[in-house]
Protein backbone atom coordinates (compact mmCIF):
# COMPACT_ATOMS: atom_id res chain seq x y z
CA UNK A 1 0.00 0.00 0.00
CA UNK A 2 1.08 3.32 -0.42
CA UNK A 3 0.58 6.15 1.87
CA UNK A 4 0.83 10.11 1.09
CA UNK A 5 0.76 11.59 4.99
CA UNK A 6 0.64 15.66 4.83
CA UNK A 7 2.16 17.62 7.83
CA UNK A 8 3.00 14.02 9.46
CA UNK A 9 6.11 15.58 11.44
CA UNK A 10 3.97 17.76 13.81
CA UNK A 11 2.32 16.11 17.10
CA UNK A 12 -0.05 13.55 15.67
CA UNK A 13 1.17 13.50 12.16
CA UNK A 14 4.56 12.08 13.54
CA UNK A 15 2.51 9.30 15.78
CA UNK A 16 0.09 8.31 13.10
CA UNK A 17 3.66 7.68 10.69
CA UNK A 18 5.31 5.81 13.91
CA UNK A 19 2.05 3.57 14.46
CA UNK A 20 1.40 2.88 10.79
CA UNK A 21 4.87 1.54 9.50
CA UNK A 22 5.14 -0.23 12.93
CA UNK A 23 2.20 -1.98 11.82
CA UNK A 24 2.72 -1.97 7.99
CA UNK A 25 5.86 -1.62 7.62
CA UNK A 26 6.35 -2.96 4.06
CA UNK A 27 4.03 -0.20 3.10
CA UNK A 28 5.45 2.85 0.84
CA UNK A 29 4.88 5.85 2.67
CA UNK A 30 5.08 9.78 1.97
CA UNK A 31 5.94 12.43 4.36
CA UNK A 32 4.87 15.46 2.60
CA UNK A 33 5.89 18.39 5.86
CA UNK A 34 6.59 22.38 5.27
CA UNK A 35 8.35 21.74 8.23
CA UNK A 36 7.02 25.01 10.15
CA UNK A 37 7.85 26.10 13.39
CA UNK A 38 5.46 23.39 15.03
CA UNK A 39 7.08 20.46 12.94
CA UNK A 40 9.71 18.21 14.55
CA UNK A 41 12.20 15.28 12.52
CA UNK A 42 12.96 14.38 15.76
CA UNK A 43 9.66 12.98 16.20
CA UNK A 44 10.28 10.90 13.41
CA UNK A 45 13.78 9.48 14.45
CA UNK A 46 13.10 5.99 14.62
CA UNK A 47 11.29 5.65 11.72
CA UNK A 48 13.81 7.63 9.31
CA UNK A 49 15.79 4.25 8.33
CA UNK A 50 12.33 2.64 7.51
CA UNK A 51 13.02 1.12 4.17
CA UNK A 52 9.39 2.55 2.88
CA UNK A 53 9.53 6.03 4.41
CA UNK A 54 10.34 9.25 2.90
CA UNK A 55 10.14 12.43 3.88
CA UNK A 56 9.60 15.45 1.34
CA UNK A 57 9.83 18.89 2.37
CA UNK A 58 7.27 21.43 1.06
CA UNK A 59 3.82 23.39 1.40
CA UNK A 60 0.70 21.88 0.75
CA UNK A 61 -0.36 25.46 -1.16
CA UNK A 62 2.03 24.56 -3.56
CA UNK A 63 -0.02 22.41 -6.07
CA UNK A 64 3.40 21.75 -8.49
CA UNK A 65 5.34 20.56 -5.48
CA UNK A 66 2.86 18.42 -3.79
CA UNK A 67 2.29 17.03 -7.67
CA UNK A 68 5.51 16.22 -7.73
CA UNK A 69 5.60 14.10 -4.14
CA UNK A 70 2.18 12.17 -4.69
CA UNK A 71 3.10 9.29 -6.59
CA UNK A 72 -0.24 8.09 -9.27
CA UNK A 73 -2.97 6.16 -7.83
CA UNK A 74 -1.46 6.17 -4.28
CA UNK A 75 -4.18 4.46 -2.06
CA UNK A 76 -4.39 6.66 0.99
CA UNK A 77 -3.97 10.62 1.65
CA UNK A 78 -4.01 11.70 5.30
CA UNK A 79 -4.21 15.30 5.20
CA UNK A 80 -3.09 16.33 8.61
CA UNK A 81 -1.28 19.59 7.60
CA UNK A 82 -2.38 22.76 8.83
CA UNK A 83 -1.30 26.04 11.41
CA UNK A 84 -2.71 24.38 14.35
CA UNK A 85 -2.52 26.96 17.69
CA UNK A 86 -6.11 29.03 18.08
CA UNK A 87 -4.01 31.56 19.84
CA UNK A 88 -1.89 32.14 16.60
CA UNK A 89 -5.07 32.39 15.03
CA UNK A 90 -6.99 35.03 16.79
CA UNK A 91 -2.97 37.05 16.49
CA UNK A 92 -2.81 36.55 12.68
CA UNK A 93 -5.07 34.52 11.11
CA UNK A 94 -3.88 34.92 7.71
CA UNK A 95 -1.52 31.93 7.26
CA UNK A 96 -4.72 29.95 8.77
CA UNK A 97 -6.58 30.43 5.57
CA UNK A 98 -3.93 30.10 3.27
CA UNK A 99 -2.86 26.54 4.68
CA UNK A 100 -5.54 25.35 6.15
CA UNK A 101 -8.02 26.42 3.53
CA UNK A 102 -6.23 27.02 0.41
CA UNK A 103 -4.01 24.13 1.01
CA UNK A 104 -6.85 21.55 1.62
CA UNK A 105 -8.33 22.69 -1.91
CA UNK A 106 -4.76 22.38 -3.53
CA UNK A 107 -4.32 18.54 -1.83
CA UNK A 108 -7.95 17.82 -2.92
CA UNK A 109 -7.24 18.80 -6.88
CA UNK A 110 -3.83 16.79 -6.74
CA UNK A 111 -5.16 13.71 -5.67
CA UNK A 112 -7.94 14.05 -7.84
CA UNK A 113 -5.56 14.23 -10.92
CA UNK A 114 -3.18 11.48 -9.13
CA UNK A 115 -6.21 9.47 -8.79
CA UNK A 116 -5.65 9.19 -5.50
CA UNK A 117 -7.36 6.43 -3.82
CA UNK A 118 -8.96 7.83 -0.13
CA UNK A 119 -8.58 10.86 1.00
CA UNK A 120 -8.70 11.13 4.85
CA UNK A 121 -9.08 14.73 6.16
CA UNK A 122 -8.46 15.66 9.82
CA UNK A 123 -10.42 18.19 11.06
CA UNK A 124 -11.49 19.07 14.71
CA UNK A 125 -14.63 19.06 16.96
CA UNK A 126 -13.97 22.92 17.62
CA UNK A 127 -15.79 23.24 14.12
CA UNK A 128 -18.78 23.00 16.22
CA UNK A 129 -18.21 25.54 18.51
CA UNK A 130 -18.95 26.13 21.73
CA UNK A 131 -21.41 23.36 23.21
CA UNK A 132 -23.77 24.05 26.15
CA UNK A 133 -23.96 21.18 28.81
CA UNK A 134 -25.44 18.64 28.39
CA UNK A 135 -25.52 18.79 24.27
CA UNK A 136 -22.78 16.88 22.46
CA UNK A 137 -21.58 17.78 19.09
CA UNK A 138 -23.10 15.04 16.72
CA UNK A 139 -21.95 14.77 12.96
CA UNK A 140 -24.74 15.86 11.15
CA UNK A 141 -25.20 19.20 13.92
CA UNK A 142 -24.41 22.54 12.02
CA UNK A 143 -20.75 24.33 12.02
CA UNK A 144 -20.54 27.75 14.05
CA UNK A 145 -16.68 28.11 14.62
CA UNK A 146 -15.49 30.60 16.59
CA UNK A 147 -12.06 31.44 16.30
CA UNK A 148 -10.09 31.99 12.91
CA UNK A 149 -8.74 28.31 13.57
CA UNK A 150 -11.78 26.68 13.92
CA UNK A 151 -13.56 29.20 10.63
CA UNK A 152 -10.73 27.71 8.67
CA UNK A 153 -11.04 24.01 9.83
CA UNK A 154 -14.63 24.94 8.58
CA UNK A 155 -14.00 26.06 5.60
CA UNK A 156 -11.90 22.94 4.85
CA UNK A 157 -14.42 20.80 5.58
CA UNK A 158 -16.94 22.20 3.17
CA UNK A 159 -14.06 22.41 0.14
CA UNK A 160 -13.81 18.38 1.39
CA UNK A 161 -17.70 17.57 0.96
CA UNK A 162 -17.99 19.99 -2.10
CA UNK A 163 -15.19 18.06 -3.67
CA UNK A 164 -17.76 14.42 -2.71
CA UNK A 165 -20.56 15.86 -4.37
CA UNK A 166 -19.21 17.16 -7.34
CA UNK A 167 -16.62 14.63 -8.18
CA UNK A 168 -17.80 11.67 -6.14
CA UNK A 169 -14.02 11.51 -4.84
CA UNK A 170 -13.52 8.79 -2.13
CA UNK A 171 -13.17 11.10 1.24
CA UNK A 172 -13.74 10.78 4.69
CA UNK A 173 -13.48 13.70 7.60
CA UNK A 174 -12.62 13.12 11.09
CA UNK A 175 -12.93 15.60 14.28
CA UNK A 176 -10.99 15.02 17.20
CA UNK A 177 -11.07 16.47 20.70
CA UNK A 178 -7.90 17.82 22.21
CA UNK A 179 -4.97 14.85 21.93
CA UNK A 180 -2.60 15.12 24.40
CA UNK A 181 1.14 12.37 25.07
CA UNK A 182 4.55 12.79 23.70
CA UNK A 183 6.14 15.15 21.02
CA UNK A 184 3.70 18.12 21.55
CA UNK A 185 5.28 21.70 20.92
CA UNK A 186 4.88 23.39 24.06
CA UNK A 187 2.86 26.43 22.95
CA UNK A 188 -0.43 23.96 23.70
CA UNK A 189 -1.98 23.54 27.64
CA UNK A 190 -0.56 20.41 28.62
CA UNK A 191 3.34 20.55 27.40
CA UNK A 192 3.46 24.11 28.31
CA UNK A 193 2.05 23.44 31.62
CA UNK A 194 4.25 20.35 32.53
CA UNK A 195 7.26 22.19 31.22
CA UNK A 196 6.55 25.69 33.02
CA UNK A 197 5.88 23.55 36.36
CA UNK A 198 8.68 21.46 35.83
CA UNK A 199 10.80 24.84 35.99
CA UNK A 200 8.85 26.23 38.73
CA UNK A 201 7.62 29.29 36.40
CA UNK A 202 4.38 30.09 36.66
CA UNK A 203 1.33 28.34 34.16
CA UNK A 204 -1.34 31.04 32.93
CA UNK A 205 -4.96 29.84 33.52
CA UNK A 206 -7.20 31.72 31.20
CA UNK A 207 -9.71 33.00 32.71
CA UNK A 208 -11.89 31.66 35.40
CA UNK A 209 -10.21 27.90 33.63
CA UNK A 210 -13.37 26.18 34.14
CA UNK A 211 -13.31 25.78 30.26
CA UNK A 212 -14.08 21.91 29.28
CA UNK A 213 -11.90 19.76 26.75
CA UNK A 214 -12.31 16.19 26.06
CA UNK A 215 -8.64 14.71 26.35
CA UNK A 216 -8.09 11.73 24.18
CA UNK A 217 -4.31 10.42 24.66
CA UNK A 218 -2.48 10.55 20.92
CA UNK A 219 -2.56 6.93 20.52
CA UNK A 220 -6.03 6.37 21.02
CA UNK A 221 -6.84 8.96 18.26
CA UNK A 222 -4.15 7.45 15.70
CA UNK A 223 -5.43 4.31 16.03
CA UNK A 224 -9.35 5.61 15.62
CA UNK A 225 -7.59 7.18 12.22
CA UNK A 226 -6.29 3.77 11.18
CA UNK A 227 -9.71 2.22 11.47
CA UNK A 228 -11.61 4.81 9.46
CA UNK A 229 -8.77 4.60 6.69
CA UNK A 230 -9.44 1.19 6.41
CA UNK A 231 -13.53 0.62 7.41
CA UNK A 232 -14.55 4.42 6.95
CA UNK A 233 -17.52 5.17 4.94
CA UNK A 234 -16.87 6.92 1.73
CA UNK A 235 -18.29 10.42 2.23
CA UNK A 236 -18.79 10.06 5.34
CA UNK A 237 -17.96 12.39 9.31
CA UNK A 238 -16.36 10.64 12.50
CA UNK A 239 -16.07 12.18 15.90
CA UNK A 240 -13.26 10.81 17.31
CA UNK A 241 -13.63 11.76 21.28
CA UNK A 242 -12.00 10.63 24.60
CA UNK A 243 -15.42 10.50 26.61
CA UNK A 244 -12.94 12.09 29.46
CA UNK A 245 -14.62 15.95 30.03
CA UNK A 246 -12.28 17.75 32.32
CA UNK A 247 -12.06 21.20 33.44
CA UNK A 248 -8.31 23.24 32.75
CA UNK A 249 -8.44 23.14 36.31
CA UNK A 250 -9.18 20.09 36.54
CA UNK A 251 -6.27 18.93 34.70
CA UNK A 252 -3.88 21.69 35.58
CA UNK A 253 -4.69 20.50 39.29
CA UNK A 254 -3.54 16.50 38.44
CA UNK A 255 -0.52 17.73 36.39
CA UNK A 256 0.48 19.75 39.74
CA UNK A 257 0.12 16.07 42.07
CA UNK A 258 1.77 14.39 39.62
CA UNK A 259 4.58 16.59 39.90
CA UNK A 260 3.98 17.54 43.64
CA UNK A 261 4.14 21.13 42.60
CA UNK A 262 2.21 24.16 44.87
CA UNK A 263 -1.20 25.18 43.12
CA UNK A 264 0.23 28.88 43.65
CA UNK A 265 2.09 27.99 40.02
CA UNK A 266 -1.00 28.68 38.25
CA UNK A 267 -1.88 31.81 37.32
CA UNK A 268 -5.10 33.83 35.90
CA UNK A 269 -4.27 35.67 33.12
CA UNK A 270 -6.37 37.78 30.67
CA UNK A 271 -9.75 35.49 29.12
CA UNK A 272 -8.62 33.92 25.18
CA UNK A 273 -10.71 36.39 23.11
CA UNK A 274 -13.96 34.31 22.39
CA UNK A 275 -12.71 31.17 23.87
CA UNK A 276 -15.41 28.82 23.92
CA UNK A 277 -16.22 27.61 26.79
CA UNK A 278 -17.14 23.59 26.29
CA UNK A 279 -16.70 20.93 23.86
CA UNK A 280 -18.22 17.41 23.72
CA UNK A 281 -17.99 15.24 21.01
CA UNK A 282 -20.89 12.47 20.16
CA UNK A 283 -18.16 9.42 19.13
CA UNK A 284 -20.99 6.76 18.88
CA UNK A 285 -21.09 6.74 15.46
CA UNK A 286 -17.18 5.12 15.73
CA UNK A 287 -18.28 3.31 18.57
CA UNK A 288 -21.08 1.32 16.94
CA UNK A 289 -20.51 1.39 13.62
CA UNK A 290 -16.38 0.48 13.79
CA UNK A 291 -16.71 -0.88 17.13
CA UNK A 292 -13.59 1.82 17.92
CA UNK A 293 -12.79 1.36 21.45
CA UNK A 294 -9.77 3.72 23.14
CA UNK A 295 -7.05 1.92 25.35
CA UNK A 296 -5.61 4.60 27.55
CA UNK A 297 -7.03 5.71 30.87
CA UNK A 298 -6.51 9.58 30.77
CA UNK A 299 -4.62 9.22 34.86
CA UNK A 300 -2.33 6.75 33.83
CA UNK A 301 -1.71 8.58 30.16
CA UNK A 302 -1.33 11.99 31.81
CA UNK A 303 1.18 10.10 34.09
CA UNK A 304 3.29 9.04 31.29
CA UNK A 305 2.93 11.96 29.07
CA UNK A 306 4.51 14.08 32.05
CA UNK A 307 7.10 11.47 32.75
CA UNK A 308 8.02 11.68 28.83
CA UNK A 309 8.67 15.65 29.14
CA UNK A 310 10.90 14.60 32.10
CA UNK A 311 12.70 12.75 29.98
CA UNK A 312 12.84 15.22 26.98
CA UNK A 313 13.66 18.31 28.61
CA UNK A 314 16.33 19.04 25.77
CA UNK A 315 13.42 18.61 23.51
CA UNK A 316 11.45 20.79 25.18
CA UNK A 317 14.32 23.80 25.73
CA UNK A 318 15.00 23.50 22.02
CA UNK A 319 11.03 23.66 20.87
CA UNK A 320 10.63 26.55 23.54
CA UNK A 321 14.23 28.61 21.94
CA UNK A 322 13.38 27.89 18.46
CA UNK A 323 16.00 26.12 17.47
CA UNK A 324 14.73 23.57 15.34
CA UNK A 325 15.97 24.78 12.20
CA UNK A 326 19.48 24.71 13.71
CA UNK A 327 19.00 21.38 14.73
CA UNK A 328 17.55 19.86 11.53
CA UNK A 329 20.60 21.32 9.59
CA UNK A 330 23.37 19.52 12.14
CA UNK A 331 21.02 16.69 12.55
CA UNK A 332 20.34 16.14 9.16
CA UNK A 333 21.90 18.32 6.95
CA UNK A 334 19.48 18.68 4.24
CA UNK A 335 15.71 18.68 5.43
CA UNK A 336 14.75 15.92 2.65
CA UNK A 337 15.75 12.60 1.46
P1 LIG B 1 0.99 20.49 14.67
O1 LIG B 1 0.91 21.97 14.68
O2 LIG B 1 1.73 19.78 15.74
O3 LIG B 1 1.63 20.00 13.27
C1 LIG B 1 1.22 20.54 12.05
C2 LIG B 1 2.18 20.00 10.98
O4 LIG B 1 1.73 20.51 9.71
C3 LIG B 1 3.62 20.48 11.17
O5 LIG B 1 4.51 19.41 10.93
C4 LIG B 1 3.78 21.56 10.10
O6 LIG B 1 5.11 21.70 9.62
C5 LIG B 1 2.84 21.05 9.02
N1 LIG B 1 2.36 22.14 8.15
C6 LIG B 1 1.80 23.31 8.53
N2 LIG B 1 1.52 24.07 7.46
C7 LIG B 1 1.90 23.35 6.37
C8 LIG B 1 1.88 23.59 4.98
N3 LIG B 1 1.41 24.74 4.48
N4 LIG B 1 2.34 22.64 4.14
C9 LIG B 1 2.83 21.46 4.63
N5 LIG B 1 2.91 21.19 5.96
C10 LIG B 1 2.45 22.13 6.82
O7 LIG B 1 -0.51 19.98 14.58
P2 LIG B 1 -1.21 18.73 15.28
O8 LIG B 1 -1.61 19.09 16.64
O9 LIG B 1 -0.39 17.53 15.03
O10 LIG B 1 -2.54 18.67 14.39
C11 LIG B 1 -2.56 17.95 13.17
C12 LIG B 1 -3.93 18.09 12.54
O11 LIG B 1 -4.92 17.61 13.45
C13 LIG B 1 -4.34 19.52 12.19
O12 LIG B 1 -5.06 19.49 10.99
C14 LIG B 1 -5.24 19.94 13.35
O13 LIG B 1 -6.17 20.90 12.92
C15 LIG B 1 -5.90 18.63 13.68
N6 LIG B 1 -6.36 18.45 15.07
C16 LIG B 1 -5.51 18.62 16.11
C17 LIG B 1 -5.96 18.37 17.41
C18 LIG B 1 -5.03 18.51 18.60
O14 LIG B 1 -5.50 18.37 19.73
N7 LIG B 1 -3.76 18.78 18.45
C19 LIG B 1 -7.27 17.98 17.63
C20 LIG B 1 -8.13 17.86 16.53
C21 LIG B 1 -7.65 18.06 15.26
O1 LIG C 1 -10.38 20.56 20.36
C1 LIG C 1 -9.41 20.23 19.40
C2 LIG C 1 -8.41 21.37 19.34
O2 LIG C 1 -7.65 21.31 20.54
C3 LIG C 1 -7.49 21.29 18.11
O3 LIG C 1 -8.26 21.44 16.94
C4 LIG C 1 -6.41 22.38 18.17
O4 LIG C 1 -5.50 22.21 17.10
C5 LIG C 1 -5.67 22.24 19.49
O5 LIG C 1 -4.74 23.30 19.60
C6 LIG C 1 -6.64 22.28 20.67
O6 LIG C 1 -7.24 23.59 20.80
P1 LIG C 1 -7.48 24.25 22.26
O7 LIG C 1 -7.61 25.69 22.10
O8 LIG C 1 -8.54 23.52 23.00
O9 LIG C 1 -6.07 23.84 22.94
P2 LIG C 1 -5.03 24.66 23.84
O10 LIG C 1 -4.03 23.66 24.31
O11 LIG C 1 -4.54 25.87 23.17
O12 LIG C 1 -5.93 25.09 25.07
C7 LIG C 1 -6.64 24.15 25.84
C8 LIG C 1 -7.44 24.92 26.87
O13 LIG C 1 -6.54 25.52 27.81
C9 LIG C 1 -8.25 26.06 26.29
O14 LIG C 1 -9.45 26.19 27.04
C10 LIG C 1 -7.37 27.28 26.51
C11 LIG C 1 -6.67 26.96 27.81
N1 LIG C 1 -5.29 27.48 27.98
C12 LIG C 1 -4.40 27.29 26.97
C13 LIG C 1 -3.11 27.72 27.07
C14 LIG C 1 -2.11 27.52 25.95
C15 LIG C 1 -4.92 28.09 29.16
O15 LIG C 1 -5.73 28.24 30.09
N2 LIG C 1 -3.62 28.52 29.29
C16 LIG C 1 -2.70 28.37 28.29
O16 LIG C 1 -1.52 28.79 28.45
Amino acid sequence: MTVFVTGGAGFIGSQFIRDWLAQHPSDRLINFDKLTYAANLENLASVEGAPGYSLVQGDVCDPEAVHAAMPDACDLVVHFAAESHVDRSILSATEFVRANVLGTQVMLDVARARKAGRFLHISTDEVGGDIPAPRAFKEGDPLEPSSPYAASKTAAEHLVNAAVRTFAIDAIITRTSNNYGPYQFPEKLLPLAISNMLANRPVPVYGDGLQVRDWIHVADNCAALHLVARKGKAGSTYHIGGRNPRTNREVLGMLLGILGKPESLLTTVTDRPGHDRRYAVDCTRMEEELGWTREVPFEDGLRRTVQWYQDHADWVARAKSGEYRDYYARQYGTQTR
